[in-house]
Formats: C-alpha cells, structure tokens, sequence
C-alpha cells in the first residue's frame, strides 16, 4: 500500500491532515441526489480510504441530501481520532435535486445541526460557508450576515473552524474581519486556474487552500498534453492532474472524488509521484493555451 503522508501534511487551525484526502460528493446517487447505486460499494471506498491513511474527508449534508453524511457514519463512526470532517452550508435541495441557497439564521442553523446529527458528532470540525452569490463562480456579494451566524454558532461550541467556499479575495477579507478563517474551497485545476494569485495569498497567510473539481469535476480533465505526458511517465492523466496540484502550492489539500474502490487507490499513488520542472512546464502549457 502506498505511503500516502509522502505527499505532506498541513496544518489549519488545529486540524493537522495529510494533504492527500477524499471528497465524498460523488459517493451519492446521480446528479449528487438520492442513494447510490451501490451502497456497500460507496461503505468500501470510505473504509479504504481512511485504511490508506486519509485522514481529512470532504462532505455536505446537502450531498444526497443527507445520503453521504449517513454514509459517512455508517462506514466509519466512532471515527479514528485523526479524522477531520469538513463539512459545507448555504444550500439546500429541491425535491427535483436543485440547489437552493440557504442563508438565513434559520436554515443555517438547522444545517449544522443536520450535519452534526447525521454525522454522529457533538462538533463539527471545519464548516465551511459556501457562497451562492455565484452558482458556477465566485460573484462579489456580502457575506456577512451569514458568515455572522456561523462566527456565533462557533461561539455555542457547534463549530470548531470556519472556512469559505466559492469567495473572492474580497469576500475572504471582509470574512476575516467577522472570525477566523482557516480554509477557502474554490474551483481550481490544472485547467482552470482563476485563483493563481489567490493562492500564494492564502499560503503566505497559512490558509488552507481546497480545490473543488480537481480533476474536472462532472466533466473529467482532458487534454492531449496532459494524455502524453502522462503516458510518457507511466501515470494516467487524473494521477498527474492531481501530482501537479501537490508540486503547486504547499497550501493545496487535495479531496478528489469517486465512488470507485480503483480510483481511489489510483488516486492515492499520486504520494509516490513526484514531477520534474521540466513535467510541471509542459503542464502549465495546458492553462496557458
Ligand atoms: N465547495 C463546492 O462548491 C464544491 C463543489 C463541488 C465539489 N466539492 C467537493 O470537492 C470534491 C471533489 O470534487 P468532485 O468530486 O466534484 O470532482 P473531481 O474530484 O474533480 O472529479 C470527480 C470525477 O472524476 C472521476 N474520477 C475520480 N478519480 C478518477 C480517476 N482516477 N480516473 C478517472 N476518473 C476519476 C469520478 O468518477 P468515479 O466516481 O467513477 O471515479 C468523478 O466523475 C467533492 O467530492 C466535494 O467534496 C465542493
């Protein structure tokens, strides 16, 4: 089995985690609503994953909804003690599987409540607060009434950390002006790379930094260079996809998704590849045309 702590650990706030994790998202039924197709299947994939060493789990109550934290508990509760859960609000599902924002005090309330409840715990260890201001991307908006709530629902002892996701720079600012934040989740890749400057940002100010859609998201990276490259080395193009994210930045937690027991693994191995400047020069190609 590979040796998953070669890629690195991180520290935000007090949680420590190996920088190679698992986001649970795709672990729920199609279109990320309803059971899966194969619930023993999705129990494995969680149970191997922190058997490899994962020990930082990306997940939302809004994932099913609540599918996937069940699933979560079903697979793994009592949880290893190193585990840390981070867990998202500011959405909830229509009966046709749409994603509503969800920013009152009421609702987020009732969020972390859900996710304490179906998660089995007493504290939720990061929540972060995702912005609908933008659906597909970061918008500008205020985010304080909202992140106000979440600061004092922290206060209640509800909430270890507080994080953000799908936010600007600016959001994050004015954030941290209402409590801590320890982590921003945006969508980044190898192909997609909005946050470049974002990034060195909250590395030179310790922040954790979690792409959502690293490897594409619901539709999977493709790209010749990324294919020939990845042929040339004896990867596939999701190991070097996410090898290029570790060499990025050291900030950079990884939680790609799946819901397949070989996936994982492959996607564990990345611990053991590390790429040359001259790999990484062939790869920033990919953005750049
Ligand atoms: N904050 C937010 O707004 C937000 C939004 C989206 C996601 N997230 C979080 O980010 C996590 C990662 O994002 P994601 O799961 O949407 O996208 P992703 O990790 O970029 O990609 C997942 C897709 O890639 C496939 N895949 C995974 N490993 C593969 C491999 N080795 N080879 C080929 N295909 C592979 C998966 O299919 P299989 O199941 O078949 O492997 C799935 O279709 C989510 O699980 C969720 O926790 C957060």
């Amino acid at each position: 089995m590979v040796d998953i702590s070669k890629a690195g650990s991180f520290t935000f706030g007090v949680c420590s985690v190996k920088r190679l994790g698992y986001g649970a998202m795709q672990l729920a039924g199609p279109g990320v609503f309803g059971p899966p197709k194969d619930r023993g299947a999705a129990i494995a994939v969680l149970r191997e994953a922190v058997a490899s060493g994962v020990d930082h789990i990306d997940t939302s109550d809004f994932y099913g909804p609540h599918v996937t934290n069940q699933l979560i508990r079903e697979a793994l509760h009592p949880y290893p003690a190193d585990l840390v859960l981070v867990t998202k609000i500011g959405a909830r599902r229509g009966h046709d599987a749409s994603w509503i924002p969800a920013f009152s005090a009421e609702e987020l309330t009732r969020a972390v409540h859900d996710n304490l409840r179906n998660l089995g715990l007493d504290v939720l260890d990061v929540v972060n607060l995702r912005s609908m201001h933008g659906i597909h991307g970061p918008a500008e908006g205020s985010l304080e009434a909202p992140l106000t709530v979440l600061a004092d629902l922290q206060r209640q002892g509800l909430v270890r950390h507080i994080g953000l996701s799908n936010v600007t720079a600016r959001q994050i600012a004015d954030g941290r002006r209402i409590c801590e934040i320890v982590c921003v989740q945006n969508h980044y890749n190898l192909a997609h790379r909005d946050d470049d400057a974002l990034i060195e940002e909250l590395a030179a100010a310790g922040t954790a930094y979690v792409p959502f859609f690293p490897l594409g998201g619901f539709t999977p990276l493709q790209s010749t260079i990324l294919s020939d490259v990845a042929a040339g080395l004896g990867a596939t193009p999701m190991q070097l996809a996410l090898a290029w994210l570790l060499q990025r930045a050291p900030n950079i937690l990884l939680i790609p998704g799946t819901s397949s027991l070989g996936h994982l693994r492959e996607n564990l191995a990345v611990a053991d590849l590390a790429l040359t400047a001259d790999t990484v020069s062939a790869l920033d190609r990919i953005a750049a045309g």
